[in-house]
């Protein structure tokens, strides 16, 4: 994407593992899917091999480590393995992995309902002009299917007929923003703006912006949270300028098992996504380059947390680990 739109059918366990690590899919929640997905053809898969039980823990210890930052690939995986490891039929497991699809889906919904309180609050104090919200990378249906996280109250905003316009920024090195969520947009037919990652303090600076939505691929018990890199930046303009930041995540995105985000891992990819353009040097190619995918916005620049259960201030989430 952009150029083409390909529906690419993922038939083995291995396929599942390529399609993650060069991000033919990609985002949060459809990592989560793409690990329960793959979970389940590696336990089928593992019936005609000499050494079952080997070959599945391999494969899925594989799709686990195929991108560290995002929780919800292991939280997928855990959640099918938890049902071969309890001795359940193959057809039952599978029936899991659908359920799990479908709570997502629903989720992403809820997070949207939620999140569009706050754009139709800002509408009314805004009055006629449209509602500037500022995003970045995608965090769309590309991403989580269907409604995707920070561009549900969108698409909610847009059906309840609330004039709405997105600022997406751009998302170097692999242009999420420009590729994939102006994408949707177009598509959609919701008013947006691309810009370049670089001008979003200015916008944010300069009144263009009424509030900040982002994903996030990780999220510690503190609130901290890891998305896209640029994300820490966007947040840190947002809070210098008085504009609410906000974060648009399912709950399989909250990481409860660590206290801050000093321990989720960021993730650094090839040097190559920098370097090159569709094959063409972009910067000089003798250079070093450093290529982290994500950083981590700490919990005081964040005003609150939409998820599929309302919407918390980071302190806040501790409660919702019931
Ligand atoms: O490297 P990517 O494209 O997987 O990064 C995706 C993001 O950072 C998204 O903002 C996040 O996963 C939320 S997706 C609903």
């Amino acid at each position: 994407m952009p150029e083409q739109f390909v529906i690419e059918r993922i038939k083995t366990s291995d396929q599942m593992i390529t399609a993650i690590k060069d991000m033919h899919l990609r985002g949060a929640p459809l990592l989560g899917l793409a690990g329960a997905y793959g979970t389940f053809l590696a336990f089928r898969e593992s019936f005609s091999k000499p050494e079952p039980e080997e070959y599945y823990e391999t494969k899925i210890n594989q799709l686990r480590n195929c991108r560290p930052t995002a929780v919800n690939l292991s939280w997928g995986v855990s959640k099918i393995d938890s049902l071969v490891k309890a001795g359940l039929e193959l057809a039952r497991i599978l029936a899991g992995v659908k359920s799990l699809e479908r709570n997502e889906i629903e989720a992403c919904k809820n997070i949207g309902g939620n999140g569009f309180a706050l754009i139709r609050d800002i509408s009314n104090i805004v009055g006629r002009r449209p509602v500037n919200i500022m995003t970045h990378c995608n965090a769309g249906w590309l991403a989580a299917i269907n409604y995707g996280t920070a561009s549900a109250p969108v698409f909610i905003a847009r059906d309840e007929n609330i004039d709405v316009h997105v600022w997406v920024s751009e998302t170097r090195p692999l242009n999420q923003g420009g590729k994939l969520t102006a994408w949707e947009y177009f598509n959609e037919n919701i008013s947006h703006t691309v810009i370049s990652d670089n001008s979003c303090g200015h916008l944010l600076k300069n009144g263009m912006v009424d509030i900040v939505i982002t994903g996030a691929d990780r999220i510690a018990k503190n609130g901290d949270t890891a998305n896209k890199i640029g994300t820490y930046l966007k947040a840190l303009a947002a809070k210098d300028n008085n504009v609410p930041f906000y974060i648009a995540a399912p709950m399989s995105t909250i990481d409860f098992s660590i206290k801050s985000g000093k321990d989720i891992k960021i993730e650094e990819r090839d040097e190559n996504e920098m370097k090159y353009m569709n094959g063409v040097p972009i910067i000089y190619e003798l250079s070093p380059v450093l290529n982290h995918a994500f950083d981590i916005t700490p919990a005081e620049l964040i005003t609150g947390i939409i998820t599929d259960r309302g919407i918390y201030k980071p302190g806040e989430l501790l409660r919702l680990n019931l």
